[in-house]
């Protein structure tokens, strides 16, 4: 059996509950679901978890999110960004420290992946404002952040393989990529339905890639516009194109002007920033 064929075959053997998601943001995302979720509750949970609520605070606090006045507390901040924004701040948050591993080539991938899906984030959330979306900016965002959470699941699964010693060969970053790749929109769909998230997410994780897919579907419409264009920015983990610019969604409904795409630019690059 070929390498490839072996590790395929140990990934999909792997249980589906590894730690994809921190279980106050999965709560808090399926909160936000409800139709009377009051933002009372979604402070009182993430405030449940004291390191969480640091994190949110400092990126809340960060440039790529800041306004005109810092916040010192997560009430005040959930009430100047609102329950969906600060939902998306946990989730982020949360989302970054799950992205380290102690096996070294799965520790590069991860954080690799973590750049890219946190920019992605940020770039949607400007795309969707910057188009005359801004009633599915925090949606955006959210949609960003997870559309490639297959690859953090399939990398935990690897690093699971690692650990115990399921599998005696040598892998090399190309070869995760490229499995990755073929496998990636299948697990990101098994693990939306695992955890129930909302449909708007699993359809942008179930069509990021498709070849045809819904032309009226603004959501998904921004993550595939997005995803592409983050490779003109060293945003994503396949090798940088050549400042290709895809200004328009391949039979979407989306068009970016010079505006859109330069802040759309700048929230993606700026995105480290966010981070520090
Ligand atoms: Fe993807
Ligand atoms: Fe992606």
């Amino acid at each position: 059996m070929s390498v490839h064929i072996r590790l395929r075959y140990a990934l999909c053997t792997q249980p589906i509950e590894l730690p994809v998601f921190n279980p106050v943001a999965l709560d808090l995302l399926q909160m936000l679901a409800e139709p009377h979720t009051d933002i009372i509750d979604i402070v009182r949970t993430i405030n449940e978890d004291q390191a969480l609520a640091a994190q949110v605070l400092r990126m809340a606090n960060s440039a790529s999110y800041m306004g005109r006045d810092k916040c010192e507390t997560i009430k005040s901040a959930a009430i100047r960004l609102g329950a969906s924004h600060i939902t998306n701040l946990a989730m982020a948050a949360s989302h970054a420290s799950l992205h380290a591993s102690e096996s070294p080539v799965v520790n590069d991938v991860m954080q690799d992946l973590w750049l890219h899906s946190h920019a992605c984030a940020l770039g949607c959330r400007s795309v969707a404002i910057h188009t005359g979306q801004q009633s599915i900016a925090d949606q955006a965002y959210m949609a960003g952040l997870l559309h490639d959470i297959g690859k953090l699941y399939l990398l935990k699964a690897m690093e699971r393989i690692i650990q115990k010693g399921e599998l005696a060969i040598v892998i090399g970053r190309d070869l995760l990529l490229n499995v990755f790749s073929e496998m990636h929109v299948e697990f990101g769909c098994r693990l939306m339905d695992h955890w129930f998230l909302p449909g708007i997410y699993r359809n942008v994780v179930a069509n990021h890639h498709a070849e045809t897919f819904d032309s009226s579907d603004m959501l998904l419409a921004i993550v595939r516009m997005v995803n592409i264009n983050s490779r003109n920015f060293h945003l994503s983990l396949y090798p940088t194109l050549n400042r290709t610019r895809h200004t328009l969604s391949d039979d979407g409904p989306l068009y970016m002007d010079e505006s859109a795409w330069t802040k759309m630019e700048a929230a993606m690059t700026g995105s480290l920033t966010a981070l520090n």
